[in-house]
C-alpha cells in the first residue's frame, strides 16, 4: 500500500536514475508544490539541483528573507534573486489586471532565461507540478491567463532545451503534504496558504508602486498574524488583504482625513474552484480593523468580503 515513506525511498531512486549525472533547474515559490518536489530531487541528485527564488517586489513583508532562511536551512541550493526594481519599473502607471499579470509572467521568463544563462551545466527543469493540475486542462482565468505558477513558464522548456522533471505528477495535495513531512519539510510551508504567482500584483487593484506594496505589506502581516494569534490560520483555506483604490473620508483628532481602504478576504475551499467567504469571529476582525488602521499610515478603512465563488473570484484581479 502507498506510504509516504515508500514514496520517497522509490521516487528518489527513479530520480537518480533519470537524471543521472545531469544538473536541473528549478524555481521555488516558497509555497508546498514547488518546496516539496525540490526535496526530493535534492535528495537523489544534491548540488547538481540549481535552485532559485525571485524577489519580484510583490511578497508579503519579510517573505523573501524567510524563505531564503528556510530553503538554506534545509540545504537546498538556492539563490536569492533580487529583482524587486526591474518588476516595479516594467509595472510601472498600468492599471489592467490582465497586463500587470502578462508583465509579470514574461519578467518571470526573462529571469528564468537569465539564470539557465548562468547554469548552462544545466539539461533539466524540474517542476512542482501535482496531478489536479495535469487534469486541470482549462484555465479559470480564460485562455490568455494561467493559474498556477509552475505554468508560468509555459513556452520555455522548448525554447531552451530543457527536459522537464516533475516528481510530484501523480500526487494529490494532501499526499504532498505527507511526502514533505515524511523529508522533514518545515511545517510553516506545508501548511502554509496558497498564495498567487503574481502576488501582491493582483491585490493592489489599479498601479502598483513601491509605496502601496509596503502599504499593503504592513496591513497583510496585521491580518495574517492576528489569523494565527486567534488560532484561526488553519481554519481558513485562504486569506489576504486587498488595496482599494478609492479614496474616503474619515476623522482623526479634529481632522478630516481622506485616505484608502483596505479589504480582508478569507475563504473556505476544496481546491480554490469555488468558494465561501469564511465566518471569522466579530471580536477578530474588530482587532484587525482596529491595528490595521492605527499602524498603517495611509489606511483609515476596513471591510470584509462577503461574497462567495461564484461569482466572485478569490482574488480581486
Ligand atoms: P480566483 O481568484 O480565480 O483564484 O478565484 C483561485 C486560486 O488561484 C489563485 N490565483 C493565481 N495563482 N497565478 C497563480 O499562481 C495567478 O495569476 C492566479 N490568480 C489566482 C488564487 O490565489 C486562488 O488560490
Amino acid at each position: 500500500s502507498w506510504t509516504p515513506a515508500s514514496f520517497v525511498e522509490e521516487k528518489v531512486e527513479e530520480l537518480s536514475q533519470l537524471v543521472g549525472d545531469d544538473h536541473v533547474l528549478m524555481a521555488l515559490s516558497g509555497g508546498v508544490d514547488s518546496t516539496v518536489a525540490a526535496t526530493l530531487l535534492h535528495k537523489a541528485i544534491g548540488n547538481r539541483l540549481h535552485c532559485f527564488f525571485v524577489d519580484n517586489g510583490l511578497l508579503r513583508k519579510n517573505e523573501f528573507q524567510e524563505v531564503l532562511d528556510s530553503y538554506k536551512g534545509m540545504g537546498l541550493n538556492i539563490e536569492g534573486v533580487d529583482a524587486r526594481q526591474r518588476f516595479w519599473d516594467a509595472l510601472a502607471g498600468e492599471s489592467s489586471p490582465e497586463t500587470k499579470r502578462k508583465i509579470i509572467g514574461r519578467l518571470f521568463i526573462e529571469i528564468f532565461e537569465e539564470e539557465s544563462e548562468a547554469h548552462p551545466e544545466v539539461s533539466w527543469l524540474g517542476q512542482g507540478t501535482i496531478y489536479p493540475d495535469v487534469i486541470e486542462s482549462v484555465s479559470v482565468h480564460g485562455p490568455s491567463v494561467t493559474i498556477k505558477s509552475h505554468h508560468n513558464v509555459g513556452g520555455l522548456p522548448e525554447k531552451l532545451k530543457l527536459k522537464i522533471v516533475e516528481p510530484l505528477r501523480m500526487l494529490f495535495k494532501d499526499e504532498v503534504r505527507r511526502v514533505g513531512k515524511e523529508m522533514g519539510v518545515p511545517n510553516h510551508i506545508l501548511s502554509r496558504h496558497p498564495f498567487p504567482g503574481p502576488g501582491l500584483g493582483i491585490r493592489i487593484l489599479g498601479s502598483i508602486t513601491p509605496e502601496k506594496v509596503a502599504m499593503l505589506q504592513e496591513a497583510d502581516a496585521i491580518y495574517i498574524n492576528n489569523l494565527r494569534k486567534f488560532g484561526l490560520y488553519d481554519e481558513v483555506w485562504q486569506a489576504g488583504t486587498i488595496l482599494l483604490p478609492v479614496q474616503s473620508v474619515g476623522v482623526m483628532g479634529d481632522e478630516r482625513t481622506y485616505e484608502q481602504t483596505v479589504a480582508l478576504r478569507a475563504v473556505n475551499s476544496l481546491d480554490g474552484m469555488t468558494a465561501e467567504w469564511s465566518q471569522l469571529p466579530y471580536d477578530f476582525l474588530a482587532t484587525v480593523s482596529s491595528e490595521i488602521i492605527n499602524n498603517v499610515k495611509g489606511i483609515n478603512r476596513v471591510v470584509y468580503d462577503i461574497s462567495t465563488k461564484p461569482p466572485a473570484t478569490i482574488e480581486w484581479e
